[in-house]
């Protein structure tokens, strides 16, 4: 027997059914997932973008492959180009963009029940949504320590090598081993409140999934735990994952500012919107 698809909870998979669904109060919990695709009209280039992407510009930094920038062995092999690339993510230096705005007019509705990012630029933190709703499943810039001995590094001794482009290391003699920001490399185990929180997408009555090209698990499966009912809304330059193969999925494939624009218009939100970012 042919299993029955579920009841669709859109009459349509449009951007104004979604937002009929969202002014009538039906999206109560929503669950965001971001990646670098929200933060590059910030000017922070993305990893995988073609010509813009990080990955296509590393070749001054004599790499392997690109993502050994961030591989936690070839890390502790040779330092440097990690070092190199560092000073140009570091946060501080980037305002939020509107898509980082809608997350926090989110919040400030009581409708964000938790904000899942890959992003280590803190730009949602800087764009006002509290700590709290958010998860850095790839860790971010705001610790440091070392590798070895996992003893903390100051803060402001991290800034100064990132400033001058040296390779801070552990300040215990004894141990001397290599400092590094707590930003998830691969080969390295994600935060544990990743997996204390990876239940909460099967809680939610919406999902919405921004700015990422979904190719890193385990963060790249969040959007398939959430339930089949639950309508996901996809608003990015390309399709990417599953996104889209549920009855209830809507594509946004665009720009995210100007998709996160129209979904708020639909809502009657803009003003608000433009108005909230304007003060970030
Ligand atoms: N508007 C909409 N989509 C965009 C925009 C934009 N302004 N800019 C980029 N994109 C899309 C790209 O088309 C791509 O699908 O965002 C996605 C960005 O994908 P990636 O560059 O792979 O970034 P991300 O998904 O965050 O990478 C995941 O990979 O290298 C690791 O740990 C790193 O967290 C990172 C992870």
């Amino acid at each position: 027997v042919e299993p029955t698809a579920p009841p669709q909870t859109l009459r349509e998979c449009t951007l104004e059914a979604l937002a009929r669904y969202i002014k009538d109060g039906r999206a109560q919990k929503i669950v965001v997932m971001t990646g670098a695709g929200i933060s590059t009209s910030a000017g922070i280039p993305d990893f995988r973008s073609p010509e813009t992407g990080l990955y296509a510009n590393l070749a001054r930094l004599n790499l392997p492959y690109p993502e050994a920038v961030f591989d936690i062995d070839f890390f502790k092999k040779n330092p440097e180009p990690f070092y190199a690339l560092a000073q140009e993510l570091y946060p501080g230096k980037f305002r939020p963009t509107i898509t980082h705005s809608f997350l926090y007019l989110l919040h400030q509705k009581g409708l964000l029940l938790k904000l899942f990012t890959q992003n280590i630029d803190c730009l949602e933190r800087e764009a006002g949504v509290p700590g709290d709703k958010i998860i850095e499943a790839h860790g971010s810039f705001a610790k440091q320590g070392c590798v070895e001995c996992k003893k903390p590094y100051p803060q402001e001794r991290m800034r100064d090598a990132i400033e001058k482009k040296w390779v801070p290391y552990c300040l215990d003699l004894s141990c001397n081993g290599l400092v590094k920001p707590g930003i998830v490399f691969f080969g390295e185990q994600l935060p544990a409140e990743f997996f204390e929180n990876n239940s909460l997408p099967a809680q939610a009555d919406l999902c919405i999934v921004m700015g990422t090209s979904l190719q890193v698990h385990p963060f790249a499966s969040l959007p398939q735990m959430c339930e089949r009912e639950t309508p996901r809304l996809l608003i990015n330059s390309e399709k990417v994952g599953d996104m889209g193969g549920r009855p209830d999925d809507v594509l946004v494939l665009e720009d995210c500012d100007s998709g996160v624009r129209k979904l708020a218009e639909a809502c009657g939100w803009l003003e608000e919107l433009e108005a909230l970012w304007a003060t970030t």
